[in-house]
């Protein structure tokens, strides 16, 4: 199916107060609450993770429709290996079942599919699926779905420490010479925009190890929401919430 063809002749589409040309060029979200919301229901927690994936379906749609550039989303954290095994087991394979099913209309709407962490963790199937996923679009043009797995802040600033390092005694690289740019070049993040707009659902005010370097001036929008009932109404009031923001960088209006 071609998203944006439908989406454009369905009239109940609003985009009202949403400003086409100054949209975020890269979201990320913390997708939270699957659990809360399975809870709610007197449902096993693996029916939150399994919503968790609808409501990540709609808005990769949502945001490719939208012309958003790159749309970052934290599926697994390196601190999510200490819940139960089982829980574990059901978001790997929900990875898995993911890609299998969805890769075909991704690739046919030109998304492109990255990952960001330690991917060569992950059990073998959802490696293989990843790798085949990322191949397959490579070439694509549109929206890239960037998704962090076995993901660290940390980590990730870490491997970026230890790889300068090297290049620093292998005369690659002088220390005088490290820079921002250079910092950013060595994460797994290299080529994207920091994001503009970071997300987190169900209200928790924290940052959890995700993308510490990239959000140092990124726009944070906190909503009560729970992960699966997250839509596209919801993005679009967090993209109008980010809209009124007045984005200084650090600096001061001179106007
Ligand atoms: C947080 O909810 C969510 C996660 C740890 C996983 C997010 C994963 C998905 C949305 C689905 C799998 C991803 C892909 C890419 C197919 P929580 O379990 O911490 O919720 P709680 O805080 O209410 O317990």
């Amino acid at each position: 199916m071609m998203w944006l063809k439908a989406w454009k002749q369905n009239k109940e589409n609003s985009l009202d107060q949403i400003a086409l040309e100054r949209l975020p060029r890269h979201v990320a979200i913390i997708m939270d609450g699957n659990g809360r919301w399975a809870k709610k229901r007197g449902l096993p927690r693996s029916m939150g993770h399994r919503a968790g994936v609808e409501a990540l379906r709609k808005i990769v749609k949502t945001c490719s429709n939208l012309g958003i550039k790159v749309l970052t989303v934290y599926a697994f954290s390196t601190e999510n290996w200490s819940r139960p095994k089982d829980e574990v087991g059901v978001l790997m394979t929900l990875l898995t079942e993911y890609l299998r099913k969805e890769l075909q209309e991704l690739h046919h709407n030109n998304v492109v599919i990255r990952a960001i962490g330690g991917i060569s963790a992950l059990p073998s199937e959802a490696q293989k699926e990843l790798e085949n996923s990322i191949k397959r679009t490579q070439n694509n043009t549109g929206l890239i779905l960037n998704i962090a797995l076995n993901y660290g802040g940390r980590s990730e600033i870490i491997d970026a420490v230890k790889k300068i390092s090297n290049e620093v005694l292998n005369q690659k690289q002088k220390i005088e010479d490290i820079n921002e740019k250079c910092i950013s070049d060595a994460l797994f993040t290299k080529g994207l925009p920091d994001p503009d707009l970071m997300i987190r659902t169900s209200g928790e005010m924290r940052l959890s190890n995700f993308l510490l370097w990239q959000l140092a001036y990124t726009e944070i929008v906190v909503t009560e929401e729970l992960w699966p009932d997250f839509g596209e109404k919801s993005l679009l009031n967090a993209i109008k919430a980010y809209q009124q923001r007045d984005r200084r960088f650090g600096g001061i209006h001179t106007d």
